[in-house]
């Protein structure tokens, strides 16, 4: 997919590796300048690297309010503006004792996943807006999960950040809509990153029952998601404001297997 974003300022938390490396390839590829934000610092500045001119590596813990506020003023001051923030940084566990039911949730666990899933997008949003304000221009999008939309079982604190990632995409998108700055969200379904690899791709058997929910039949691909977010940020998604845009193959529009 091809937009002009040429000169445009990107920030991309999470940007190291998987969905947010696509994001930020994507950007770059389409003109922008990329700011590739991680707690990985050497996964991240390799991928900047990569990435070439348009890019450069910060790090940044998005659960971190003061550190997320040094990476978006950090970035203001070098270019004078923020054009795109995409909030892609997330967590999820796949540690067999965390994915239980909610009578025996960690509270921790709990805190892990909302402090860098909710918390840090918001903190991300809090201050790519008020950049973004001051300019009266810019987009913002979150990157959510169809747990946001459709609960899964055993992961109680990842369904409630997602779930709050939408809602609050739409809340902003209302505060922010007047000013000049849109917000949307994207859900990706199950995407094929070194993680959900490990996790169930790897194994035949697992992969097979999991795809079976999935009407396409297969996993996303990390591209498949960077070109919903590059609709989304360019000028062909000028007028979508508030949208939570999920990319999952269908997982979601139904039950895909007979009874
Ligand atoms: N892969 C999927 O199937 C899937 C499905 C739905 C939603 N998502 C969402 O997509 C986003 C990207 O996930 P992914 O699959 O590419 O995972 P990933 O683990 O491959 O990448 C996540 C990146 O975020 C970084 N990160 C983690 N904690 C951070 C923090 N506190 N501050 C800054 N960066 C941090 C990691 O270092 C990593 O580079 C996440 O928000 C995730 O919830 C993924």
């Amino acid at each position: 997919m091809q937009v002009d974003l040429q000169g445009r300022v990107a920030v991309v938390t999470g940007a190291a590796q998987g969905i947010g490396r696509s994001i930020a390839e994507a950007l770059a590829r389409n003109g922008a300048l990329v700011t590739v934000s991680d707690v990985q610092e050497a996964k991240g500045r390799a991928t900047a690297k990569e990435l070439g001119l348009n890019a450069v590596f910060r790090r940044c813990d998005v659960s971190d309010a003061a550190q997320v506020r040094e990476l978006f003023a950090a970035v203001a001051a070098e270019h004078g503006r923020i054009d795109i923030a995409v909030n892609n940084a997330g967590i999820n566990t796949d540690k067999p004792e965390e994915r239980v039911t909610v009578d025996q949730y960690p509270d921790e666990t709990w805190r892990r996943i909302l402090s860098v899933d909710l918390d840090g997008t918001f903190y991300c949003c809090k201050a790519a807006a008020a950049q973004m304000v001051k300019q009266r221009s810019g987009v913002i999008v979150n990157i959510a999960s169809i747990a946001g939309v459709v609960p899964l079982r055993l992961q109680v604190g990842f369904v409630a950040a997602k779930a709050g990632v939408i809602r609050m995409t739409e809340a902003m998108a209302c505060e922010l809509g007047p000013m000049g700055v849109r917000v949307n969200c994207v859900s990706p379904g199950s995407t094929l990153v070194e993680g959900t690899r490990q996790l169930f791709y790897n194994n035949k058997e697992l992969a097979q029952r999991l795809v079976s929910f999935i009407p396409q039949g297969r996993p996303g691909e990390t591209d498949e998601i960077a070109a919903a977010v590059l609709y989304l940020v360019s000028d062909a998604g000028s007028y979508v404001n508030g949208h939570n845009l999920i990319v999952d193959g269908g997982w979601t529009c139904g039950f895909s297997r007979d009874f």
